[in-house]
């Protein structure tokens, strides 16, 4: 390896007392390739093997919790104990070759897709009529009730239970990206009168109460917990940099082992409020302390991008995403001197299709996400 990238393979240590090999993380990634029932397919568990082989810690693609928060087609289930055993295999793929293996436990609120859940149910904070995942057109969500929150709280507390049994090292809480936890936390999303308004925190707090005590309960003190949360949306009002400050406050109280910012790119900059033109992730930093390492992803293809990221000191962890669906071997390449041979842009007409499973490559191909293309005439 060039000395240079000798920072990015450094141990980083955890709150909890766990260690993890190198500072890259396998970020989460739907990849539409489980069952129709949730349950791990031949072509997911090799697809995960692959991009977690190097990484520190490898995550899992969103899995929901329940059936009414099933989000994307092809989405993994650990909503009941029959997934407990397919789930098993996804925790030894991401872990079989030295990665801490992390489920990301999600509920995706009012972006559910009607036509993946029980009764064509969505239902969130607030009622809204959403366009979601890969939809033509909207649908209508519906305010969740109490009881529906109660139930939500502990599902995800069963989830950490089933990902515990099924081997996983732990667990991440799926709170960005506008999905259930973020909804609520959302002055965008979360119109409630009643506690759940009143405390946008609360919901969140709960969840992350409830995944502590089950891990407490049911796994060693390694048991790793992270969670994700994006630190602003477009809308306004919406959630900002000074909210997030604030909920930074609250979540840097609990036992979490890091937190994860979900970033497009990682220097990004606040656009408004007193905040406006600091990078993000400089006052995410600042603002978490050193209480617990912080997660930065967004837009990174090459080596130097990862260390000048690592090398900022802005970030003690570093999510690759994009990157490593164009190429699996973007940190053994770096490792073994062979930055010049990294694969770091989508070749429609690569006869391996990138080692892709194929309702993944297809997305990837009709531009659902936003990639650099060899064939960028196309985008
Ligand atoms: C194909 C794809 C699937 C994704 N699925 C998830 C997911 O399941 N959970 C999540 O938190 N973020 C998900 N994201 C967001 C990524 O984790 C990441 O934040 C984003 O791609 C930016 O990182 P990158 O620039 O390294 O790709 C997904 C992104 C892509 C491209």
């Amino acid at each position: 390896m060039d000395k240079e990238y000798e920072p990015l393979f450094e141990t980083v240590p955890l709150p909890n007392g766990a260690e993890l090999r190198n500072r890259f993380v396998l970020a989460p990634l739907t990849h539409v390739t489980s069952n129709d029932d949730g349950t791990a397919s031949d072509a997911e568990v090799e697809y995960l093997e692959k991009r977690a082989q190097d990484a520190g810690l490898a995550l899992s693609a969103a899995t929901n919790v329940t059936d009414l928060g099933k989000s994307f087609p092809g989405q993994p289930s650990i909503a009941h104990e029959s997934d407990i055993e397919s789930q098993r295999r996804v925790a030894h793929a991401l872990k079989k070759n030295g990665a801490k293996a992390i489920l990301q436990i999600h509920h995706g609120g009012v972006q559910a897709l009607p036509r993946l859940t029980p009764n064509g149910d969505s239902a969130g904070p607030s009622p809204m009529t959403i366009q979601s995942f890969d939809e033509t057109e909207a649908h209508n969500a519906r305010e969740i009730s109490e009881d529906e929150i109660q139930e939500t709280i502990k599902a995800f507390g069963e989830a950490t239970r089933r990902a515990i049994e099924a081997g996983f090292d732990g667990v991440e809480i799926h709170g960005a990206n506008h999905y259930i936890i973020h909804q609520f936390v959302s002055p965008h999303f979360n119109q409630r009168t009643d506690q759940w308004g009143e405390d946008r925190y609360l919901f969140a707090m709960e969840i992350v109460d409830e995944v502590v005590r089950t891990a407490a309960h049911y796994a060693d003190e390694n048991f790793i917990i992270g969670y994700r949360f994006s630190p602003d949306e477009p809308q306004n009002p919406g959630i900002n940099m000074e909210i997030t400050e604030e909920f930074l406050g609250k979540l840097t109280e609990h036992p979490l082992d890091y937190l994860h910012a979900s970033l497009g790119q990682l220097h990004s900059e606040t656009r408004i409020g007193k905040y406006q033109g600091i990078e993000r992730i400089e006052l995410l930093h600042k603002w978490i302390d050193g209480r617990m390492p912080l997660v930065g992803i967004g837009s990174i293809f090459t080596p130097d991008e990862a260390l000048e990221g690592i090398e900022s000191g802005n970030i003690e962890l570093l999510a690759l995403g994009r990157a490593l669906l164009l190429d699996h071997n973007f940190i053994n390449k770096i490792k073994d001197g062979k930055t010049d041979e990294i694969i770091n842009t989508f070749d429609p007409d690569r006869t391996d299709k990138h080692e892709l499973p194929d309702p993944l490559w297809q997305q990837l191909n009709k531009g659902f996400y936003p990639l650099p293309r060899k064939d960028s005439q196309k985008q």
